[in-house]
């Protein structure tokens, strides 16, 4: 295993996999970003969005910039993600391309490679099942917007090994974020108790309580939170979300974690939230 995580390469460009590539480069590590070639230039125009909105607020210079920008490399070859201390998987929330993806990497990186996964459902288990040291495999939750929230959760599996979690502890530090470890279960800390609030914020909507921007203001305005729940929801993505109260329900069997159908059907329809430009609000491209 490595002493301390010096490199690191993501995988996936997504609004995730690009705040986390991101921040990894903000605090001096070499990062490799791998999606398919489709994706790639989407992701690198979110890194440099994401860097643009820091130097116009005077965090960062534009030499300070460049210098982060240069630390990140684009690639649509897995096999370019070996020889990093850390691998961590951002892909779309799908069980069969996370388990073969983790085939794929079982067989390109090294044994001792950490193997982060920032899963928000599913089973960290169920993923290092695929890899043949389970033990270097561990949870590396962020939450949106990575540059800004402060937290990560550090899921700990059956099998996953103390000098991983340790490794994964120390590398959020790096990043200026605060770990806490959780167990192996679904929604981990965070989710367990958000997802419920976004699902009652959105049967609420659906039985006619109240308008969006009411029960959003009843929050924000109510409770303090920084935005309200169904904001959030689309900000998080309503396919996401949807996958989240799945793997809750079918963990717990309660009925709370039931999803509605209203978010179903949104779904369906392809309004996903502000990455599709219209969820219970709408917004612009
Ligand atoms: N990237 C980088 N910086 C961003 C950003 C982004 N996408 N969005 C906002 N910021 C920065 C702004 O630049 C601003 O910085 P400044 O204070 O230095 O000027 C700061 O964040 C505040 O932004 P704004 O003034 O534009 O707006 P708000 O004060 O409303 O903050 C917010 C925006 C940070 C998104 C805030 O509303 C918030 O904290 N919302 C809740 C977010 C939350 O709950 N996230 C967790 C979701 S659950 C999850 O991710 C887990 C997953 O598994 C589902």
């Amino acid at each position: 295993m490595p002493q301390e995580i010096n490199s690191v390469a993501v995988i996936g460009g997504g609004y995730m996999g690009a705040g986390i590539a991101e921040v990894s480069a903000v605090a001096g590590m070499p990062v490799v970003v791998r999606d398919l070639q489709q994706f790639l230039d989407g992701a690198r125009r979110r890194v440099e969005r994401s860097l643009a909105g820091h130097v116009k607020k005077g965090r960062m210079d534009e030499a300070a910039r460049d210098e982060v920008l240069g630390r990140i490399s684009f690639t649509s070859e897995l096999k370019d993600v070996a020889g990093s201390d850390l691998v961590i998987e951002a892909i779309p929330e799908n069980l069969d391309l996370k388990l073969s993806l983790m085939r794929e990497l079982d067989e390109i990186v090294d044994s001792d490679t950490v193997i982060g996964t920032n899963t928000s459902s599913i089973p960290i288990a169920q993923l290092a099942s695929k890899v043949h040291h389970p033990e270097r495999v561990v949870g590396i939750h962020f939450f949106s917007p990575v540059p800004v929230m402060k937290l990560v959760e550090i899921v700990v599996a059956l099998d996953t090994g103390p000098e991983t979690v340790q490794l994964a502890r120390s590398y959020a530090e790096r990043l200026g974020k605060h770990p806490i470890q959780t167990k192996d279960r679904s929604g981990f800390v965070v989710n367990y108790l958000l997802t419920t609030l976004l699902i009652s914020a959105i049967r609420m909507y659906e039985e006619g309580f109240a308008s969006r921007e009411d029960i959003d203001d009843g929050m924000r305005l109510g409770a303090g939170h920084p935005m309200g729940p169904l904001r959030l929801a689309d900000m998080v993505g309503l396919d996401v979300t949807y996958a989240v109260c799945m793997s809750l329900y079918d963990e717990f069997k309660r009925d709370e974690f039931a999803p509605p159908p209203l978010l179903k059907r949104m779904i369906a329809a392809g309004r996903l939230g502000q990455k599709s430009g219209r969820g219970f609000y709408e917004y612009g491209t």
